[in-house]
């Protein structure tokens, strides 16, 4: 052998062996961080349990016919720092792991897969790749409808259809992980997608024929109009979701509390009239597959279209309604919006 590979290896097992001093090293603090990580959660959820029976008490102090006035405003100091307690204990929770990811991640994934985001930072990039992703994607299925209208074809309706499906299904999964990581992404958000994905599945196997060609124009048209208002509403959350991201952050960025619940308000106001005429657009499907349905006999799609496509506009109006209502009334608490994407312990966050 050669002096200079001879060298070579003696540098080579030197370095090894100081690879090896650090991989041990990782690992022990790995198994040191899972130490801590139980005990944490541990703690938390006994924290939980003493609060729940600290509220039991505060509500037999209340209601007993015995309080004296300077009790009763006790007791509701003890309830206020409790509630503050609470909420501490909850963004504590989000930076532990979830022990559970619920049923439908762990049926999709396994049980034993991990989906936790442990940094504000972690969670500030998976929320902006899903409106990414939600953003390339429709741009995708109005490239196929656009494809579809030129090219009157049943295989590339059925494409788009089959990407929509794949498109939902993914989306269910995804909000499915933001949710678990804190996102306070409504219930009926993720059923509608629930939703969409079955209506695309069955608007996919409905057959060629006179009816599926008379509502063909019109779902082309609705289609459009949800991706184009799809692409709006991601302008507006991912504009919501920097300005989160720079308010935890304490980023000079000319960016207020009030400058955001403005601009909030703003983009509302614009999104509103769009998101609007979308539901009574779905109405009038769920309307035109109605009547569809009493002369495509033997075509089960056309009335389960029509359901579906009345359950998601109603659900829609409600919800949309609600939210809004709910913003009017309450506006967004300063400390949560603050809080939401804050990396407060992160190294760096980008
Ligand atoms: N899909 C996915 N996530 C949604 C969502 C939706 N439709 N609506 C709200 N969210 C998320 C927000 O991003 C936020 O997430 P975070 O906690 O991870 O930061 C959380 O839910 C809370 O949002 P909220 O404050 O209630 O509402 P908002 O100001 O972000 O958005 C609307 C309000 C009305 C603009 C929004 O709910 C919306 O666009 N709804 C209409 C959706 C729709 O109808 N789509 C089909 C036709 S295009």
């Amino acid at each position: 052998m050669s002096v200079t590979a001879e060298n070579e290896w003696k540098q080579l097992s030197d370095e090894f062996i100081k690879i090896e001093k650090n991989h041990e090293e990782y690992l022990k603090k790995m198994r040191e961080i899972r130490k801590s990580q139980d005990s944490c959660l541990k703690a938390v959820k006994h924290q939980y349990y003493m609060l729940g029976q600290l509220r039991d008490d505060i509500t037999k102090a209340e209601t007993s016919p015995n309080a004296s006035p300077s009790e009763r405003i006790k007791s509701a100091e003890l309830r206020q720092q409790a509630l503050e307690m609470r909420a501490r204990l909850y963004e504590m929770q989000n930076e532990l792991p979830v022990q559970n990811n619920g049923f439908y991640l762990n049926l999709i994934l396994g049980s034993n897969l991990n989906v936790s985001l442990l940094t504000g930072a972690e969670r500030y990039k998976y929320k902006q790749e899903y409106e990414n992703f939600k953003w390339k994607v429709t741009i995708l299925v109005l490239s196929v409808l656009l494809l579809s209208y030129v090219l009157p074809f049943r295989v590339i309706d059925s494409i788009g259809n089959f990407i929509m499906v794949w498109y939902y299904c993914t989306l269910t999964i995804r909000e499915s992980i933001l949710r678990i990581n804190g996102s306070k992404i409504k219930g009926w958000w993720v059923l509608h997608h629930y939703l969409s994905c079955v209506l695309c599945g069955i608007h996919l196997t409905w057959k060629d024929g006179p009816c599926y060609q008379e509502f063909r124009p019109q779902f082309i048209m609705f289609v459009a109009y949800i991706g184009l208002v799809q692409l709006m509403q991601g302008q507006y959350q991912s504009g919501c979701l920097r300005r989160l991201h720079a308010l935890g952050q304490g980023h000079q960025m000319d960016i207020t509390v009030e400058g955001f619940q403005s601009w909030m308000f703003k983009g509302l106001t614009f999104l509103l009239p769009f998101l609007m005429l979308g539901y009574i657009f779905q109405l009038y499907n769920a309307y035109t597959m109605f009547l569809l349905s009493q002369r495509c006999t033997g075509q089960w799609q056309v009335f389960a279209l029509a359901i579906l496509f009345a359950v998601i506009g109603v659900g829609n109006i409600w919800t949309t309604t609600l939210v809004i209502l709910k913003k009017l009334r309450e506006g967004t608490k300063s400390d949560q919006i603050t809080r939401k994407y804050r990396a407060k312990n992160d190294q760096k966050s980008e």
